[in-house]
């Protein structure tokens, strides 16, 4: 089922974040990739934030110098930035393999730069902008939760 909702604010993206990750946990499913798409500055990182609070995990910060910020609560969660991969061998080395089988959430922001690699089974996430100033704070949030979890 793909669902469209519209964020007006930061923290609107936050608290989408938190309700799929309350759905989720709701449904029963412990492990999930989540793979972000959406432009620079568009609230990816604001989406992790929220995703993770529901877990008490309130030390979100973005990956994009570390590729992959590992997050020991609750539920684990596995948050990359895929934004600096350019092959298979980047991912080799930060051990992508290994993680995305491990227990947990696993959430991509840049997930467009990986999708040969992303696990056959993911959730898309796409974030965008809706006007056109920067200013502009609306945003359009699209999700496929197909067989996954009730909207
Ligand atoms: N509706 C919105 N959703 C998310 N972030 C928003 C929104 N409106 C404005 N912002 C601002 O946009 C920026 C998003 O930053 P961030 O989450 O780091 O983006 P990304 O990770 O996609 O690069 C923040 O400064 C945030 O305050
Ligand atoms: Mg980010």
């Amino acid at each position: 089922m793909e669902i469209k909702i519209t964020a007006r604010s930061a923290e609107e993206t936050e608290a989408f974040g938190r309700l799929l990750a309350q759905k989720l946990e709701e449904a029963g499913v412990t492990r999930a990739f989540i793979a972000l798409l959406g432009e620079m500055g568009v609230g990816k990182t604001a989406f992790t934030r929220g995703f993770a609070s529901h877990f008490g995990i309130n030390n979100i910060k973005s990956p994009t110098y570390t590729v992959l910020n590992e997050h020991r609560g609750r539920v684990n969660i596995h948050h990359f930035d895929f934004y600096r991969i350019t092959d298979g061998d980047d991912l080799y080395s930060i051990g992508y393999d290994d993680v995305i089988e491990s227990e947990g959430y696993c959430i991509g922001e840049w997930s467009e730069n990986i999708l040969d690699f992303l696990p056959p089974e993911h959730i898309t996430v796409r974030i965008s902008r809706v006007g056109f100033g920067e200013a502009d704070t609306e945003r359009l949030i699209e999700a496929d939760l197909s067989g996954i979890v009730e909207w």
